[in-house]
């Protein structure tokens, strides 16, 4: 047997005590034999060295911070499991790799942000920078992307990249129950954090989606051009509506190639009910490649979780154990080497292009359903259903300035520009014939 490959963890939650649990009680023998070389951590660091976590880390040497693990630990690769996007978590990355150390993560916030600069290092240092675990939790899609795919002209790449959001869309349809009555129940279940903001928000998304795209289009990564809108605003009456439509109602990242440049969007969607995307149901992930060669290719599977997550991880430090450093092959991060990446150029959201759902409340007078119907034509958009639904529990209340009660109207138009649905809401507004703001959801073609 070879010399072990020795791991210095940083980060001991949920995921890193899945690593040693993998390693240390279940698969690791299993993982020597197939290497040649056992996977040994040797080296740890958390908050708490006496917290009670399951798992007896008195045979590894401790350190206080990650930054005294990445620049003393007697390790070959160090593996960043803290969370934040700068901080501890990013200067002891940027040591470990300027010490020439590899690098496993699952850090999406920090890649998202810093991928370009981490790279780069790796890159000068003759580094892997691995990251499977960061994107879609076990789900295999970044080498899948970058190796499998490569040689396809990617031109969308889109999924679920949040389970909470999706657990939580899955529990709106099935219960009926508004958004605060579910995030409560999902977070006494443990399904969300007690700060769901990153989640319901969009940002966990979308940091993912940003390494999605840095992988399928050989761009810079660019989190802040990203489009995120969050699921806080979505009512039972909109999932009713769609469902009754044809339509379930996801939180989606998508990536775009299109001829001004790149889209990248984390929002509610509204796809098929029976599309596969569909029928993606729970904390449930899903990632979808279209490639000019391979055609469409959606893989499923658990973003989140102790064992889908440290699965990613140990498949990156069995990917590192192979390395052999004096061979002097290049590694790259992503598809190319970094300083072969484009820069990013955002395509602008008003240029996209695609169906429209939306629910307005109309004063239920004669005329106005023409009224919106009229508007929409003006701005050269093409309806294909406008239907007035009984008025439900949400716009029982709801009366125009003269008094006179308003109805859900929900409208789904054929593929139009988001310039038009913004300009035509905001004169259907102005004519002051609905009450409150419309609510708008993309619609994904499939
Ligand atoms: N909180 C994430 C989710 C998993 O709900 O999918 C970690 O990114």
């Amino acid at each position: 047997m070879n010399e072990p490959l020795k791991i210095g963890l940083a980060g001991l939650g949920t995921v890193g005590c899945g690593v040693i649990r993998m390693l240390d009680q279940n698969n690791g023998e299993d993982i020597a034999r197939k290497l040649g070389r056992p996977l040994k951590v040797t080296a740890v660091c958390a908050r708490d060295k006496n917290k009670d976590r399951g798992v007896d880390i008195s045979g590894y040497s401790w350190f206080n911070t990650p930054e005294e693990l990445a620049k003393s630990g007697d390790i070959d690769v160090y593996v960043e499991l803290t969370g934040g996007t700068d901080g501890p978590a990013l200067e002891a990355t940027k040591i470990a790799l300027k010490r020439g150390l590899d690098v496993v993560t699952a850090n999406k916030a920090m890649l998202a942000v810093h991928s370009t600069v981490l790279a780069k290092l790796a890159e000068e240092n003759g580094c892997a920078l691995l990251f499977e675990a960061a994107v879609a939790g076990g789900i295999p899609i970044v080498k899948s992307i970058k190796e499998s795919l490569s040689g396809n002209s990617i031109q969308r790449v889109y999924g679920i990249l949040n389970g909470t959001c999706n657990y939580m869309m899955t529990a709106m349809q099935n219960e009926g129950k508004p958004f605060d009555e579910i995030l409560k129940a999902a977070q006494d279940e443990g399904y969300a954090e007690a700060d769901p903001s990153f989640d319901v928000g969009g940002i966990d998304a979308a940091h993912k989606l940003a390494l999605l795209t840095t992988l399928s289009f050989g761009t810079e990564t660019s989190f802040d051009d990203i489009y995120i809108e969050g699921i806080e605003k979505i009512t039972p009456e909109d999932i009713k509506a769609a469902d009754d439509l044809g339509y379930r109602i996801k939180l989606l990242g998508v990536a775009l190639k299109t001829d001004e440049g790149i889209e990248q969007r984390v929002h509610p969607t509204l796809v098929p009910s029976e599309s596969a995307i569909g029928q993606v149901s729970g904390v449930t992930n899903c990632v979808c490649v279209d490639g000019d060669y391979v055609g469409k290719v959606m893989q499923v599977g658990p973003g989140a979780g102790e064992g889908p997550t440290a699965s990613s991880v140990v498949g990156d430090l069995i990917e590192t154990a192979r390395i052999d450093k004096s061979a002097n092959v290049k590694k790259t991060v992503f598809s190319m080497p970094v300083d072969k990446l484009a820069p990013y150029q955002r395509a602008p959201l008003k240029a996209h292009e695609g169906g429209y759902y939306v629910r307005l409340n109309l004063s239920d007078r004669p005329g106005t359903f023409a009224a919106v119907a009229t508007r929409m034509a003006e701005f050269g958009i093409s309806l294909e259903s406008i239907v007035q639904r009984s008025h439900g529990t949400e716009t029982d209340e709801k009366v125009d300035a003269a008094g006179v009660a308003a109805a859900p109207v929900v409208i789904i138009t054929h593929d139009t520009t988001e310039q038009a649905v913004s300009e035509a809401l905001k004169a259907i507004e102005e004519d002051g014939h609905i009450v409150g703001q419309p609510n708008m959801i993309r619609i994904e073609r499939l």
